[in-house]
């Protein structure tokens, strides 16, 4: 295996088959205010994945297991507007023959919850299938075909989702620019605490959006605000200043309040991990719901989890950013 399939997560095992799979996503900062043109960072989050594996078969159809959403279909032709349908095809195309036999998509990354999900079944599908067929895409390519996948899912996809999973590296999105993977200088050692409810992206979207039309100049403020958060963020981490960051994502979670999109619980889990030991926490992707995002030194790694399982987290991931998967 080269390093680079190892970055990507392949790992074929002989005789069984090829199997690779692709992390979640996390936004640091900048969500809401990215719409209005300004930047984000998100980050890849290593250590939840959603996973495929493909037995080459006889014949020349592919049999769809997804066991975590009770679905079973064979391709061609599958269901119509299915995103893994799209990668099917492209992948059948780019080799020049159809893949046969059984393609298995398993997932750990929660949906609805701001983490990626689609996203990570498109990389991971494509991947594996780019694999069996003798393919060699970059990770560029890999983010293209996903993100085709990701317009059926999702309409109007950002693409910030596919690029941040696709590149496993943290991410500087800014819309309508082509998004920048980007090196961090030290170690980002991060918890992710699910909240148990699930949000709409597209309602608080829609939401931010009619408070936006009401008060325009107080919420270009805000955003504004954000981006000069964000951008703090960004030389911080490059310069291996890890720590410093924490204050700012907490600077960033009060903006996200002003903006009506964090919900009770989201508050109760920042101010918990603050409580315990955190550098700085902050409400992740659209809020109403989702997740929380907590920058804390590993030592401190215990005691919060515990922490904020008691606060009411449903799970608790941990990963550290920019270990050499995600910092080649
Ligand atoms: O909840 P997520 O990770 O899908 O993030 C949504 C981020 C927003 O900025 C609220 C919307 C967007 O399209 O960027």
């Amino acid at each position: 295996m080269t390093f680079e399939e190892v970055r990507q997560g392949w790992s074929p095992r002989r005789g069984e088959g090829y199997h690779a799979s692709a992390p979640g996503k996390v936004i640091l900062c900048g969500e809401h205010a990215v719409v209005y043109g300004r930047p984000a960072i998100a980050v890849p989050v290593r250590h939840v994945r959603a996973r495929a594996s493909f037995v080459p078969g006889v014949g020349d159809t592919l049999q769809v297991e997804l066991p975590d959403v009770n679905e079973t279909w064979v391709w061609p032709p599958g269901p119509a507007s299915h995103p893994l349908v799209v990668i099917l095809e492209e992948i059948a195309r780019r080799a020049g023959r159809r893949p046969a036999g059984v393609l298995t998509v398993r997932s750990a990354i929660p949906v609805a919850a701001g983490m990626g999900s689609s996203a990570a079944v498109a990389v991971a599908v494509t991947r594996v299938l780019a694999q069996a067929l003798g393919l060699s895409l970059t990770p560029e390519e890999i983010s293209g075909i996903a993100f085709e996948a990701e317009k059926v899912t999702h309409g109007t996809p950002s693409g910030v989702d596919n690029t941040v999973i696709a590149f496993e590296r943290p991410v500087w999105f800014v819309r309508g620019e082509r998004p920048k993977p980007f090196r961090l200088s030290a170690p980002l050692p991060l918890l992710v605490a699910f909240s148990g409810i699930r949000a709409s992206t597209r309602e608080v979207v829609m939401a931010v959006r009619r408070r936006w039309e009401e008060a325009p100049s107080r919420y270009e403020a805000l955003f504004d605000a954000v981006a000069s958060v964000v951008r703090e963020v960004r030389c911080l981490l490059e310069a291996g200043r890890v720590r410093e960051v924490g204050p700012l994502l907490v600077e960033n979670h009060r903006l996200l309040q002003e903006m009506g999109v964090s919900h009770p619980v989201l508050d109760r889990l920042v101010e918990t991990a603050l409580q315990a030991g955190a550098w700085g926490a902050k409400l992740a992707g659209a809020g109403w719901g989702g997740n929380v995002v907590v920058l804390a030194p590993e030592e401190a790694r215990d005691r919060l989890r515990g922490a904020l399982r008691a606060a009411g987290a449903q799970a608790v991931w941990t990963t550290v950013v920019g270990e050499v998967a995600d910092n080649p």
